[in-house]
């Protein structure tokens, strides 16, 4: 009766695969406060998209790791044909084709050696103009790899339209934007600097939304939206449900949320000590960001629930 009646539903189809790929790794290295993920070799990379693919997920989102010694200023790997996410991207493509959707964080701070997701002015702020012009080529190369939904997480202004125009002008008009729309400077990314190897001191709360605000968010959303985002995402998800809910209700284009590392790690860290039940706690957190409107997930346990649904 309760499977009957029930008004939420989870499907293997809304799942999406956040994975990290790091170059000049020979075995896959374990991300210490994410047990139970991995930064993955290119093999095991293809392997773990093979695995998502089989469990009915709907898609992957790609992160690369470059090695130390390719970190510089402009984070010039990242718009390196060869650099390690475009090569991940090819890698991808090559294993499962179009029965993935192959997605791609497109973001400065996994190639900056300042570890901020845009380039420096002389002062030591982040230029969003300039960054802007870096984005742009981020997005050609990563389309060239072959990637079919690019993911501008860094919440310049203007990077939406930006990135579009880039697309459409080398001939990728076919490849989607999703939108990091309402993305917050959380505490929740804390396990994500280790996964990337972020070199980043300090903060990003110049470019990413205050946690105190609603309308700010409402306001990116619109812009986003009016510069041709495909989908919209908030992030993370957990503490902003509100705020997915609101998006929700006010847009026409699919919706993501994406629960992020800090997320992940509460859920594992309390139920490795047995406070928690792992895997009502799992469900019951998917639960609720699909019931607050989110029409795609972005989670860590995407592969292991797709199997279970
Ligand atoms: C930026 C980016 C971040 C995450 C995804 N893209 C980090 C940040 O903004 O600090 C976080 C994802 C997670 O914590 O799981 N490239």
């Amino acid at each position: 009766m309760r499977r009957m009646v029930a008004e939420t539903r989870l499907h293997p189809a809304e799942l999406i695969l956040p994975a990290f790929v790091r170059e000049g790794i020979g075995e896959p290295v374990p991300i210490s406060a994410m047990p139970g993920v991995v930064q993955h070799t290119r093999d095991t990379l293809r392997k773990a998209a093979v695995e998502a693919r089989e469990a009915g997920v709907a898609g992957i989102m790609l992160f690369g790791v470059p090695e130390d010694d390719k970190k510089d200023a402009a984070g010039t790997a990242g718009t390196d044909p060869d650099g390690i996410l475009q090569v991940a991207i090819r890698d991808v493509k090559a294993e499962v084709g179009d029965e993935l959707v192959i997605m791609s964080d497109l973001c400065l701070d996994e190639y900056t050696d300042h570890g901020h997701c845009g380039v420096l002015d002389s002062e030591g702020r982040v230029d969003n103009d300039a960054t802007l012009e870096r984005y742009a080529e981020m997005a050609q190369v990563q389309a060239d790899a072959g990637v079919h939904v690019v993911g501008p997480s860094g919440m310049m202004d203007g990077q939406v339209g930006v990135i579009r125009d880039a697309l459409d002008q080398t001939g990728h008009e076919d490849v989607s934007v999703l939108a990091y729309t309402a993305k917050y400077a959380s505490a929740f990314y804390g396990p994500f600097r280790e996964a990337v190897g972020s070199s980043l001191q300090g903060d990003r709360k110049t470019y990413q939304q205050d946690p105190a605000n609603v309308r700010e968010s409402l306001r990116e959303l619109s812009l986003d939206l009016a510069e041709g985002a495909d989908m919209v995402m908030v992030k993370p998800a957990l503490p902003y449900l509100d705020i997915l809910a609101k998006v929700a209700e006010s847009v026409d284009v699919p919706v993501a949320a994406y629960q992020i590392s800090g997320e992940y790690a509460m859920v594992e860290a309390a139920a490795a000590n047995g406070w928690i039940d792992r895997d009502r706690a799992i469900m019951e957190t998917l639960t609720g960001i699909k019931r607050a409107g989110a029409n795609m997930i972005l989670t860590y346990w995407a592969t292991e629930v797709a199997r279970q649904l």
